[in-house]
């Protein structure tokens, strides 16, 4: 159920949450905890969010600070809680990228919507070109250094700069203690840049996001687009990706699975985590049936 993150101390179960969509208020709250709270009682110790998760940005962490009043204040020790800032979260200049003024307010911030006093795990989000990564990476040093986060993670840079962070961090002695990146069988970015080598020899862990792809990698769209699914609301998944050639994969993967028992997701994510340096893959889900049975491909 869960691996070694790295060379850390720290272990992750295989299948973690993300609260990205499904969680905000545009969500019934009420399913959002059926979800969370499914997960937690069937080991996924560990669920991650953004300063912007949620529509409107920000509530998706607002809704996990009730959960955590209602339900998991007590099993707070139990819980592996990450946060990241990068993106646009606020107007103004300070509201998005990479400066130390930007990643200690939005960590602030995270903290006071989720009702936590720390989060195990605080992000950069993105590379900020135009920020030396100095300061982002001094941010990142200086929220462990004030009890704010326990561990720091780095999420979609590319090759050279996460090379230089694992230095900037080793010697400030606050090693990175993960990357998070999105892998999938359609997207492996991380595998051909050489991001997931780079991390299993550096010790650092890998986390992969949107592992099936936004729910592509699934049987979600083998007969249409459902109503009630991310790919009508054309935003971040589009229909245009519902394509033949897609379908005929599905089908492969579809015949591949019935030999072994499993989904097209279980197929999906199995394959992730037969990626030699792979820690967890980071699912989202709206539904508990959806949860459960992306976690049969661990049990
Ligand atoms: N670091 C980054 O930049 C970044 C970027 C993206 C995501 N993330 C993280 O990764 C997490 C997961 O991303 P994601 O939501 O794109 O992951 P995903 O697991 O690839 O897609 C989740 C969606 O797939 C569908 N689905 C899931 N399980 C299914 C099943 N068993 N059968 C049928 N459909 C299923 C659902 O779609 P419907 O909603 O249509 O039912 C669900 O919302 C996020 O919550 C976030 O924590 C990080």
């Amino acid at each position: 159920m869960y691996t070694r993150c790295g060379k850390s101390g720290v272990l992750l179960p295989k299948v973690s949450l993300g609260f990205w969509h499904n969680f905000g208020d545009d969500a019934p709250f009420e399913r959002s905890r059926a979800i969370t709270r499914y997960a937690f009682d069937h080991g996924v110790t560990h669920f991650d969010f953004a300063n912007n998760y949620g529509v409107p940005g920000g509530s998706a962490e607002a809704n996990f600070g009730r959960l955590m009043d209602e339900d998991f204040r007590p099993y707070r020790d139990e819980l592996f809680i990450s946060t990241k800032a990068g993106y646009g979260m606020w107007d103004g200049p300070y509201g998005e990228w990479g400066s130390r003024k930007y990643l200690m307010s939005s960590l602030d911030q995270s903290l006071k919507r989720m009702r936590l006093e720390y989060v195990d795990l605080f992000y950069s989000h993105r590379y900020d070109p135009d920020t030396p990564i100095e300061e982002t990476l001094q941010a990142l040093v200086d929220a462990v250094r004030m009890g704010k986060a326990l561990y720091v993670g780095i999420s979609n840079w590319p090759l050279e700069p996460l090379k230089a962070a694992t230095e900037y961090l080793k010697a400030h002695d606050v090693p990175l203690l993960i990357y998070q990146g999105r892998l999938n069988m359609l997207n492996r970015e991380p595998i051909e840049e050489g991001i997931l080598d780079f991390c299993r020899e550096q010790g650092i862990g890998f986390i992969a996001y949107s592992p099936l792809a936004q729910g592509l990698l699934t049987d979600r769209y083998l007969n249409g687009i459902p109503a009630n699914s991310r790919m009508a609301q054309e935003n971040f998944l589009k229909s245009e990706r519902r394509t033949p050639e897609l379908l005929d994969y599905l089908h492969q993967l579809e015949a591949q699975g019935k030999a072994s028992g499993r989904t097209i997701a279980q197929e999906a994510l199995q394959w992730i985590l037969d990626q030699k340096g792979v820690t967890s893959v980071l699912v989202g889900a709206s539904s508990v049936e959806q949860l459960k049975n992306n976690l049969q491909t661990i049990q």
